[in-house]
């Protein structure tokens, strides 16, 4: 974060979930990692008259915003009234390289960097507390009712191991391998994902737990494989929890078309990542060519874009 009298910036980043999407909005385990190739970067500038946002989604007058973006709003006016800033006189410059509405934290990373401008605008000292506060609100106008992970992992530096209502822990992660993503093109709906696996859950609640506890173990497994290495067996339980996804309906054809792409070109493993119904998948590779070759076999068969992340490189130390 940078400060400058009349101008600040804040920062922030995407997320992919490895493991444990959705079983984690009913307390069941889940990883994320930070995903530092699709950055946010927010600048505030002090300005004379109302306040204006700049961002590729909407740019106008922070008073003429679009319903789409309630929850930027709400999330502005509150800190501003919390700082004893006045909401007006400021241009707000949203520039971010993650794809919107595509499971990869854009809403709960915008809403960090957002926080974090504001504060270092006003010389004032966030805690990691307040901030969590802040984008959850941010989070419940967005998805109705998120488990937090979203904005837990945006403001992270390591890999994090999740439980809805405990203190997160950042991952020991001892990892030699590579994680593709890549986006279906389609926009993801992480609100209506999450509202029909609830309807699920009320109309079948006996299957529906069952699954969600299926999950919430492949992700236990998946924390001990990526404690010790395990890249192969890591791989077979991201496949697993693709089949229970798709059996709570979140699935796409686009995203199953990517997954069997995906293991029909020696992937290790893949599934779906973030709310799904659209959005990106990820598939696991040991070695960065055998990534490569994934990637671009994903591009064939209908990949928007394809990103290659070195698990290596988010090790906690
Ligand atoms: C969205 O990125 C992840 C979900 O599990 C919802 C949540 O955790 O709030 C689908």
């Amino acid at each position: 974060m940078k400060t400058l009298s009349d101008q600040a910036i804040g920062t922030a980043h995407g997320k992919l979930i490895l493991i444990g999407e959705h079983a984690v909005v009913y307390n069941e385990p889940a990883i994320a990692f930070p995903f530092p190739a699709a950055p946010v970067e927010v600048r505030i500038e002090k300005i004379t008259g109302q306040t204006v946002l700049t961002s590729t989604y909407f740019q106008g007058r922070l008073k003429d915003i679009p319903e789409a973006l309630t929850n930027l709003s709400m999330l502005i006016h509150t800190v501003c009234q919390d700082l004893n800033q006045s909401v007006n006189g400021l241009h707000i410059t949203i520039s971010s390289k993650i794809p919107p509405e595509r499971g990869m934290g854009s809403s709960a990373a915008v809403a960090t960097a957002v926080t974090r401008a504001l504060y270092s605008l006003c010389e004032r000292e966030l805690t990691d507390s307040q901030l969590l506060t802040y984008v959850d609100l941010s989070e419940k106008i967005a998805h109705g009712n998120p488990s937090g992970l979203d904005a837990r992992v945006t403001s992270s530096a390591s890999p994090i191991y999740f439980k809805k209502g405990s203190h997160f822990k950042p991952l020991d992660l001892n990892l030699e391998g590579y994680l593709i993503a890549a986006d279906t093109g389609v926009k993801g709906q992480t609100r209506l994902a999450v509202e029909g696996v609830a309807r699920q859950m009320k109309d079948n609640p006996v299957s529906t737990k069952k699954i969600i506890q299926a999950i919430g173990q492949l992700s236990d497994k998946a924390k001990a494989a990526v404690e010790t290495n395990q890249i192969e067996q890591l791989g077979l339980l991201l496949s697993k929890a693709h089949l229970y996804l798709k059996q709570l309906q979140v699935s796409s054809r686009q995203l199953d078309q990517l997954v069997d792409a995906a293991l029909a070109s020696n992937a290790l493993g893949a599934k779906l990542t973030g709310g799904g119904r659209g959005g990106c998948m990820i598939a696991l590779a040991k070695t960065q060519k055998q990534a490569e070759a994934i990637a671009s076999d994903l591009m064939k068969n209908g990949a928007a874009q394809t990103w290659i992340h070195a698990l290596g490189e988010n090790r906690h130390d």
